[in-house]
């Protein structure tokens, strides 16, 4: 059976502050996907949030990029928009970067990852969502499940994985994409995708099979509106089992907080914490930015589950060395590297501090 997976999502306002999600918001959201479920459009669907930002996770048979599949979302999250500004919640409506809607959710603020494949006999599927950090945090550990024979051991020893994934990588700066063959070319690969603020893995692909085995939403909100307007908060799908990593080779990179750009005012680099749904709500700083994953067998497109996936005491150490290494980074306050670079900083204060001293700065 021929399917698509979509997740879209948006932060449509934060309860409390940038923190989290309001509940009814999740029960509208909920309510409208309920309604299109009952006429046909959706085959399935789950609702959650990844601190303040609100998931719509579907199945469906319309294909990716269908103007009725994106419609229904840009309209849940105009109806939850309106819930949060009846409670006033804060930034209502901030990812909805145009009044209208003209045929698809891309460009238009809400992040977007949709794969198209035929379901197998059993379809494993995990879905990565991050809130307080950007387009780029998936390139690391896309490269380590699907490169790295460190974390993953099938690409050794598994005769369906032994040839090996391609990687294509888009240029966000430039809209360019270019597709890497792994292992072959990684080193010509990390070149770009060890630089995750311009080049962002979009999607992964089986070698010999060309099934898709990965997809990300990369759309970098501050170039669409060319400046500060909250962070992209990613999110990713990863198939999984079979000629795919394993489940615990999908999860394995996240056993290290490793560092991603976002956090506070997504202006500064903190670790990247892996959490249960009910722990991710960032607060200390606004952060540190988190990971949640929910994992799904698929079942004539119905989504079974979700499991919690970070929702295991194997994660602990990862948490815990995420705190120590919030700690350290904290003390640097507003110095680099804990600050992002200045190009980053552009879409922020930078330029109307610039435009302000212009006249007293002087030759010397
Ligand atoms: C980061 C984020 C928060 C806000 C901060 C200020 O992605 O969303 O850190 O940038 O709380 O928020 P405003 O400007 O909305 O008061
Ligand atoms: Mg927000
Ligand atoms: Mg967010």
């Amino acid at each position: 059976m021929n399917i698509t997976l979509s997740v879209i999502k948006a932060d449509v306002g934060g309860y409390v502050g940038h923190s989290s999600t309001h509940p009814e918001v999740l029960e509208k959201a909920q309510q409208c996907l309920e309604g299109a479920r009952g006429q046909d459009l959706l085959m399935d669907f789950h609702v959650t949030n990844c601190g303040d930002d609100l998931q719509l996770i579907m199945t469906h048979q319309q294909g990716e990029d269908d103007e009725r599949i994106h419609k229904l979302a840009w309209d849940t999250f105009i109806e939850c928009t309106k819930v949060a500004r009846k409670l006033k919640l804060h930034g209502a409506g901030q990812d909805l970067l145009s009044d209208t809607f003209s045929g698809n959710v891309k460009g238009m603020g809400p992040g977007v990852a949709e794969m198209q494949f035929d379901e197998r006999e059993a379809e494993t599927v995990i879905i990565f969502m991050a809130d307080k950090t950007s387009a780029g945090a998936w390139n690391l550990p896309l490269y380590k499940m699907f490169a790295d024979p460190f974390n993953t051991i099938g690409l050794v020893i598994a005769a369906n994985m032994h040839s090996g994934f391609s990687f294509e990588v888009h240029d966000v700066k430039e809209n360019k994409k270019i597709i890497f063959h792994a292992p072959e070319e990684i080193y010509d690969m990390l070149v770009f995708i060890g630089a995750p603020s311009r080049y962002v893995v979009k999607a992964v692909h089986h070698r010999d099979t060309k099934e898709v085995a990965a997809v990300s939403s990369t759309q970098r909100l501050a170039l669409i509106a060319g400046r500060y307007v909250g962070k992209d908060d990613p999110v990713c799908i990863v198939r999984s089992q079979g000629q795919f990593p394993a489940v615990g080779e999908v999860l394995e990179p996240f056993t290290v907080p490793f560092m991603v750009e976002g956090w506070m005012r997504g202006s500064h680099h903190g670790p990247l914490m892996p959490v249960s749904i009910a722990q991710a709500n960032p607060s200390r700083f606004d952060g540190p930015p988190r990971v949640v994953s929910v994992g799904f067998q698929l079942a004539s497109g119905k989504l079974v589950g979700p499991r919690d996936m970070f929702d295991d005491p194997s994660f602990d150490e990862a948490r815990r060395q995420a705190n120590e290494v919030a700690n350290y980074l904290r003390w640097h306050g507003p110095f680099e590297p804990h600050r992002l670079p200045l190009e980053e900083m552009e879409y922020t204060t930078m330029p109307q501090v610039m435009k302000k001293l212009e006249g007293r700065f002087v030759d010397f």
